[in-house]
């Protein structure tokens, strides 16, 4: 099993296989994907061998990112073959749904297990504000669709905006009042490119953490795999509440992920300085030679992302690399 300096321990990949993508977010891409580089994105047979070197590492998740992951025709293959991997128990997506109805049956087909869907605002102006795009009627209809598949779990991810959806709180609780959806509010994060828009827009998501609470809503027991969220529950809701708060004290105490590039660099961190090229291995090498140079590379990792002083590395936006 992968192991840091740290003693963490990390059994899940996320995997980029874009970094397109089609929505405008205002803290991502406002001004739209502009190409940066030739668009020499790993190929499948490249991501079956990342899937297989990092299984034999002890990887038992990857999720599948972006950019905008569905941008590519051959995803459900992607899908199928880190499903296949043996040691791979969980292939997770997050998309921003844009498609969502149209693509869902042949993920499903192929295996997927887990979706996260990002919806900012359940307002159709203000999610149009947000993404640059008429789309949240086809997102939500996607949503229901997914919640009705057998063995699918979903998850909507809401990034926290101060004035674009920070006193949007009663119309996401009314929506989870019936649907058994986990909705998980993302603390904004500043990257290399939106320094402004965070100052501005930034909440802490302790603000909601207190609504909650005050509103009957518990804390959830975490279990030792979880991911970094705080999940809540209520009695009278059938969907949860979950807090990714990365500017909290030990947030990064808890990091069980490594990242891939979408050009097969190898990232740390979201934030990391820089990538470790891993794509000359995958040509030339077996996946049991690329495995010992990545536990070799272990020893880079950082005890932290040191977002708090406002260092974000290489991350210029996260369509770079994926939430
Ligand atoms: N801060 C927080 N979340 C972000 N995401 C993208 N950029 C940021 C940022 N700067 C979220 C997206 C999506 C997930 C992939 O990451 O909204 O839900
Ligand atoms: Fe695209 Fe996701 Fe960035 Fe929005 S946050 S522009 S959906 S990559």
């Amino acid at each position: 099993m992968l192991q840091d300096s740290f003693g963490r321990r990390f059994y899940y990949l996320r995997l980029s296989i874009t970094d397109v993508c089609n929505f405008r977010c205002q803290y991502c891409l406002p001004d739209g994907y502009t190409c940066e580089h030739d668009r020499d994105f790993l190929t499948l047979a490249e991501i079956e061998k990342l899937a297989a070197t990092f299984a034999q590492l002890g990887t038992e998740k990857i999720r599948i990112t972006g950019g905008e992951p569905s941008l590519r025709k051959d995803l459900p293959d992607i899908i199928r073959r880190c499903k296949q991997t043996p040691g791979i128990k969980q292939v997770a997506i997050t998309t921003n749904g844009f498609k969502l109805p149209e693509h869902l049956p042949a993920w499903l087909d192929a295996g997927l297990d887990a979706i996260n869907i990002s919806i900012d605002s359940l307002d159709p102006k203000q999610f149009q504000l947000i993404t640059g795009h008429n789309k949240l009627a086809t997102i939500l209809t996607g949503i229901d669709q997914a919640l009705a598949a057998p063995h699918l779990t979903v998850k909507v991810n809401t990034v926290l905006m101060r004035g674009f959806n920070g006193d949007h709180l009663a119309q996401f609780l009314a929506w989870v009042k019936d649907k058994p959806v986990s909705l998980r509010f993302i603390e904004l994060m500043q990257t290399g490119d939106n320094a402004t828009f965070f100052d501005q827009q930034h909440v802490s998501g302790d603000t909601i953490k207190q609504a909650l609470l005050n509103q009957g809503w518990m804390p959830a027991l975490k279990d030792k795999t979880a991911g970094p969220a705080q999940e809540f529950y209520h009695p009278e809701y059938a969907g949860k509440i979950g807090l990714i708060m990365p500017y909290s004290k030990d947030f990064c105490a808890s990091c069980n992920r490594l990242r891939i590039s979408s050009l097969g660099k190898l990232h740390l961190c979201l934030f990391a300085e820089q990538g470790h090229e891993l794509r000359h291995l995958l040509a030339n090498e077996t996946a049991t030679a690329i495995a010992s140079e990545i536990t070799a590379l272990m020893a880079d990792k950082k005890v932290s992302h040191f977002l708090q002083d406002r260092l974000t590395g290489a991350t210029k936006h996260l369509a770079m690399l994926g939430g």
